[in-house]
């Protein structure tokens, strides 16, 4: 393992007044997102897309990092560059998730355990030698109901993640764990604290076991809140609050960086409790965003409108607000001057 490639991967990833952009859905994903919009699934409209995410003027400015799926680490741009080369003339870091995704775990009805480990060392050889600097690897943990997430679980999820992650040092990638507590269900913020800590706690003692290197890792978590369906749902001081409460009290400080996900939350929501949590302050790692949806959706629907020049506007907006947030500057004023 090279720790000082590593070390210096992740000290570029977590630049100050940077995050990551999540453009790593699957083409099955990415098709039903297509679909809500009424665009056409192929691959070139996949490709054309991902090229307005990739090549935009100025995303350098608050991107340290683009997660990029299987295929679109193997397209290139109109001119015939590959996209992971794109991005590192503009000093972006190409990764890449390497999951295969989540199935149903055996047993254990409602709960999924991700899949993907057979092989990964030969496909981490491919992905280093395209210029994938880091990578990601994602686990659905759900608390939909009292006995859930179950310690099987749990265990079966972080025992995965900690083998992928080892991997990928060995190969000079810095990996991404990202053990996602779904928003899903009416559950209080109380009981996403719970399951938050009894997940992170797990996922941290299997890194241990497999000797992760902690500095040369970084978190992806979700935030501590409200299910979307609970009826008084905590603001965002509670949420920023608990968060960092919780990330503290489970997470080494020595881990690399943490960044989020945005589950489903609206785009605003998600740069606000992002913004408040830095506000805090004082957490032994940087925070910052590694958003999919808090950042596409707008562009999605304006590039689907054919207004590609408004989608480009969007992006760039929604790009600036999570780099002022993972700043603790930002402010809902600065959405007065959303251009869409
Ligand atoms: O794995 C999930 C993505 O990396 C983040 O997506 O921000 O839409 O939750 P999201």
């Amino acid at each position: 393992m090279n720790e000082d490639q590593l070390k210096n991967t992740v000290n570029a990833m977590m630049a100050p007044g940077k995050g990551l952009l999540a453009a790593d859905e699957s083409s099955n994903t990415c098709n039903k997102r297509f679909e809500a919009v009424g665009l056409e699934t192929t691959e070139e409209n996949r490709r054309q897309y991902r090229q307005l995410l990739l090549t935009t003027d100025g995303i350098e400015g608050f991107l340290s990092g683009v997660i990029l799926y299987d295929e679109t680490i193997r397209q290139k741009d109109d001119s015939g560059t590959p996209f992971a080369e794109v991005l590192k003339q503009k000093g972006i870091i190409p990764g890449i998730k390497v999951d295969m995704g989540a199935k149903d775990l055996a047993l254990h009805q409602g709960e999924k355990v991700t899949e993907g480990l057979d092989g990964l060392r030969e496909r981490f050889a491919e992905y280093a030698e395209m210029g994938a600097g880091f990578a990601k690897w994602r686990a659905v943990i759900m608390i939909q109901s009292d006995d859930l997430p179950s310690e099987a679980c749990l265990h079966a999820n972080s025992h995965a993640m900690a083998r992928y992650a080892a991997l990928a040092q060995e190969a000079g990638i810095v990996p991404i764990v990202e053990p996602e507590v779904l928003l899903d269900g009416d559950h209080s913020i109380e009981r996403c604290y719970e399951a938050t800590g009894r997940t992170l706690k797990a996922l941290f003692h299997s890194l241990k076991d497999q000797g992760v290197m902690l500095e040369g890792t970084i978190l992806k978590a979700s935030m501590v809140l409200s299910g979307k369906d609970a009826s008084d749902r905590a603001d965002v001081q509670t949420v920023a609050q608990q968060t960092v409460k919780c990330l503290i009290e489970h997470v080494p400080h020595n881990v690399g960086g943490v960044v989020f996900l945005s589950g489903g939350q609206g785009e605003e929501e998600a740069t606000a409790h992002l913004d408040a949590m830095n506000k805090i302050g004082n957490t032994p790692w940087g925070l910052t965003f590694s958003y999919s949806r808090a950042i596409q959706n707008p562009v999605l629907k304006l590039w689907a409108e054919g207004d590609k020049e408004k989608a480009a506007m969007a992006y760039l907006h929604r790009g600036k607000a999570n780099s002022l947030a993972s700043r603790g500057q930002w402010s809902e004023d600065f959405e007065q001057n959303r251009p869409y």
